[in-house]
């Protein structure tokens, strides 16, 4: 099969959480079943876009209200990324150094989407699936079924896959105008509460909709962000197909990122000194116990919480405990989590920022990692924590719930089931508690490092979706 992902983030291009990894992996893994997966995202001004050679493959313009822009697609040459690539360059809307986050992303997106149909309605063949990531490419199953400037692709089936349904796109009707021409007593499918929102949209008219776990799509049927009526209404064409981690870059063995690499015989001695090697950059005591968290510093992630959790779990243990944050959001608790440096120096410690690299090594490092989230479509945090040996303390939600059993059920990691001060609290004192019995701790670590989270399984649940 033929199979186009559309999606704002790609690893290693550009990412900003995981749908960048998914996005970068899944097509991976899709080919090496013997299918044709390729990538299409927006050419923005990253490292990875001067490091490597391309070739233009389209050179065209296409028109978003009023406004003409031009496009250029380029292809990525050697294709060493496992699957073709290609980037649209789009003049003054694209070519900026961030993914997301300006004031004219509803502008931006949709020029991307609208220069993408016109692009692939040129195209002499058809693919046989179009697969849209998210709400930034929400609007191609509308645009694809109903705007006769893209009738060549109307026939083509859409697959959404929902990585976060609380971000949903949604503008005012007064950019009506920017939707190439369509039918309007068409218009219904574009709306969701008096807006048009892109997510709204694309549950509506694409063939089949996933989510990124079972768990999640259970839960968004009553906690939607606003989406739950359409959920229960759609709910026949929706399904949780569990992400998976792409185990090429995520392997303790080879990672060149880490200080020393190690596997499941040698886990003890290389989490011995990939951890020394962190407390050292950070002031931190690697006798004691490493609780880690690595995230965006947002609500959905429980992180306005971290700064009362973090003392607290400070304060009862009288400082025999060690904690690392890398994290970037929220500029409020950004700042209180820096503050707690200065209150516990030697025990706290926190790289507000992102960091690649300082991912990697603070997976392998750590001896836990928090994930206490309100929200967790799936999660792959607790997935890479897993691979690299360090015991997950997580909130019973979503993909979290589908893939953490807790060491009282017989298996491997820490749940709790609130994201609240206490209840973080009290799966802490747990773990502070298993810290003690090493013996116990070892043979946790080897448990979890043999678990297979690979692609390989959902890539085949992907491709039997995509023929149904
Ligand atoms: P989400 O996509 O909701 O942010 P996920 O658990 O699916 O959550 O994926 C988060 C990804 O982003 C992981 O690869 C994680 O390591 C990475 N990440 C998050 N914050 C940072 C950071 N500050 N520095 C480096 N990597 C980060
Ligand atoms: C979203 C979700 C996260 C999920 C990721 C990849 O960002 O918040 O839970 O793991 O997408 O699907």
């Amino acid at each position: 099969m033929e199979i186009i992902h559309l999606s704002a983030e790609c690893y290693p291009i550009a990412k900003v959480g995981g749908l960048g990894d998914v996005v970068g992996a899944l097509p991976k893994y899709q080919n090496k079943l013997g299918h044709i997966a390729k990538v299409v995202m927006p050419a923005y001004q990253t490292r990875f876009m001067q490091e490597n050679e391309f070739e233009v493959v389209y050179d065209g313009w296409g028109k978003l209200g009023f406004q003409n822009f031009t496009v250029r697609i380029f292809r990525e040459k050697t294709n060493k990324l496992g699957f073709d690539l290609f980037l649209v360059h789009i003049a003054g809307l694209l070519d900026r150094e961030k993914v997301y986050g300006y004031d004219d992303d509803t502008e931006r997106f949709l020029a991307f989407q609208i220069a993408v149909l016109d692009w692939m309605a040129q195209w002499e063949h058809q693919p046989d699936v179009i697969h849209c990531h998210d709400h930034h490419m929400g609007l191609i199953p509308f645009m694809a079924s109903y705007c006769p400037q893209f009738r060549k692709l109307s026939q083509v089936p859409s697959i959404l896959t929902i990585h976060n349904a609380q971000y949903q796109g949604q503008f005012g009707w007064d950019k009506l105008h920017y939707i190439p021409a369509f039918d309007l007593w068409k218009s219904g499918q574009l709306d969701w509460k008096g807006s048009i929102n892109p997510l709204a949209a694309a549950i509506k008219c694409a063939w089949r909709v996933t989510t990124v776990s079972p768990s999640y799509l259970d839960e968004i049927s009553y906690k939607a962000n606003g989406l739950e009526d359409l959920f229960a209404q759609e709910r026949a064409k929706c399904v949780g197909i569990l992400n998976g981690i792409d185990n090429d870059v995520w392997n303790p063995d080879t990672d060149p990122m880490l200080e020393k690499n190690y596997n499941i015989r040698t886990v003890d001695s290389g989490k011995k000194a990939n951890k020394k090697a962190l407390c050292d950059v950070f002031n931190l005591d690697p006798e004691k116990p490493l609780f880690t968290f690595i995230g965006r510093l947002v609500g959905e992630k429980g992180a306005d919480l971290l700064p009362e959790i973090f003392y607290n779990a400070l304060i009862q243990t009288n400082g025999e405990i060690n904690i690392l944050l890398l994290g970037s959001g929220d500029p409020q608790v950004e700042g209180r989590l820096a503050q707690l440096k200065d209150v516990f120096p030697g025990s706290y410690n926190a790289y507000i920022g992102y960091n690649e690299i300082l991912s990697h090594q603070v997976y392998a490092g750590g001896d836990f990692l928090l994930m206490p989230s309100r929200v967790e479509p799936c999660g792959l945090n607790q997935m890479y924590a897993l691979r690299y040996g360090t015991i997950p303390i997580v909130r019973r939600i979503g993909g979290l719930k589908d893939t953490v059993i807790d060491i009282g059920d017989g298996g491997f990691g820490i749940c709790h089931d609130q994201t609240a001060v206490w209840d973080v609290g009290n799966a802490i004192g747990r773990a502070y508690e298993l810290f003690l019995d090493t013996k116990r701790v070892k043979e946790i670590r080897k448990f979890m490092m043999q678990l297979d989270h690979s692609w390989d399984k959902a890539a085949q649940q992907y491709i039997d979706l995509y023929r149904i």
